[in-house]
């Protein structure tokens, strides 16, 4: 059965950590988070790959390429500006003639998929959609079930008083082929806004597959945080990169850990990190390829993306740091700070409250103090 990601939003919320890439290439534990999706729809016998892409769609397609280093076979529908999630699957339409998924390429889930496409064929629909709980709806698509879980209202983002169920749209789709008619050709559509409703009102065979499988959308910083955390800690499950060193220690080759250097896992170093004397380093903790940590430093809780530079007695706690980053001497970066790619930092600052920085920013040494 084929699938289509949808890969071509802005990922507007999780800014500055896109400012240079697209949200599927962020990296998650050190692998771009479409690694961990296409992984997971292998595991379900799924290779047969469409992404739909539109936002930065080079830096896609020169990681992924035709698919065989993953293993998946994969083709891309190109858009010249986005033409939405509805716009989208139509624009793809050329590759689907039979029963085939959609994701929406910024959810972290282990759905089970071939049960989801089994209740689809068991009810003869012509659309379903997998359902999750969560606490507070509004920024989703509520789904409202009846008998037989068929969808009787689909409602996007809706306002507090409009909410009647806590069961949302969790971003994964079978359909037949005929729905395609229903979406319109060369013009932006949203499924949320256009189809779905749409099927309720035709009275067309809509199904829920609700499920209480993990499931997170990262489009958002404390979410990207949130994911990392969860494969670190074990409760989201992925392939994690390296091999273990100690029991919740993973180093990837080439890593030169000083004797010094005390950690704590649950760690992961990409290729080739250099961790300098006397470094103190606190689990959950990823720290990308070629980064270099200088002595006397304090990483907790981070997530440091690859060939970052830290000066000595620097610290970064609950923060990300994108890739070729440089943190000057003695300089803190704390409290959930998000430190963009290709950012200098001179020695001797404070980033502190959630202080985001933008991609290629340069601050003096001791300028910034909270
Ligand atoms: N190709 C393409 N073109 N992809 C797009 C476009 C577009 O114009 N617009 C959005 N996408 C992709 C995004 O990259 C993302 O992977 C997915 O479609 C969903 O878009 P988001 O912008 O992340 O939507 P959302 O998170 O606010 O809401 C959606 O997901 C929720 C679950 O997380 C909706 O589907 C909600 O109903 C749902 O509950
Ligand atoms: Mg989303």
């Amino acid at each position: 059965m084929k699938a289509i990601i949808l890969v071509g939003g802005e990922g507007l919320r999780l800014r500055p950590l896109t400012c240079n890439l697209p949200k599927p290439m962020v990296p998650i534990v050190n692998r771009p988070f479409l690694e961990h999706m296409v992984e997971h729809l292998k595991r379900h016998h799924i290779i047969d790959i469409i992404l739909a892409i539109c936002y930065l769609p080079d830096r896609i397609q020169q990681h992924f390429g035709d698919g065989s280093s993953f293993g998946v076979k994969l083709s891309y529908a190109v858009e010249q500006t986005p033409l939405g999630t509805g716009g989208a699957v139509k624009n793809a339409e050329q590759f689907l003639k039979d029963t085939f998924l959609v994701f929406n390429g910024d959810i972290f889930s282990d759905l089970d998929l071939t049960e989801m496409i089994k209740f689809h064929r068991d009810h003869k629909a012509k659309a379903t959609i997998a359902l999750t709980p969560v606490k507070d709806p509004t920024s989703y698509g509520v789904v409202e079930l009846g008998g037989q879980s068929r969808v009787k209202g689909f409602i996007e983002k809706p306002s507090p008083e409009r909410i009647t169920s806590n069961l949302i749209n969790a971003g994964t789709y079978v359909f037949e082929p005929d729905v395609l008619a229903l979406i319109p050709a060369g013009v932006r559509s949203m499924l949320e806004r256009g189809l779905f409703p749409d099927l309720v009102q035709r009275d067309i065979p809509f199904y829920g597959f609700n499920s209480p499988a993990y499931w997170l959308d990262i489009g958002k910083p404390d979410d990207y945080f949130k994911l990392n955390h969860d494969l670190l800690i074990g409760k989201a499950v992925s392939r994690l990169p390296g091999k273990p060193m100690a029991d919740d220690i993973w180093l990837e080759e080439g890593c030169n850990v000083h004797h010094s250097v005390k950690l704590t896992g649950p760690i992961v170093m990409g290729r080739g990190c250099a961790i300098e004397q006397n470094v103190e380093i606190l689990g959950p903790t990823v720290i990308g390829a070629g980064s270099v940590i200088g002595q006397g430093s304090i990483i907790d809780e981070a997530i440091i993306w690859q060939n970052v530079k830290l000066g000595k007695n620097a610290t970064v706690r609950n923060s990300v740091i994108g890739d070729n980053t440089v943190i000057g001497d003695g300089t803190w970066v704390n409290d959930s700070s998000i430190i963009s790619d290709n950012v200098t930092i001179g020695s001797g600052n404070k980033m502190e409250h959630g202080i985001r920085v933008w991609a290629g920013k340069t601050i003096a040494d001791n300028a910034i103090s909270f």
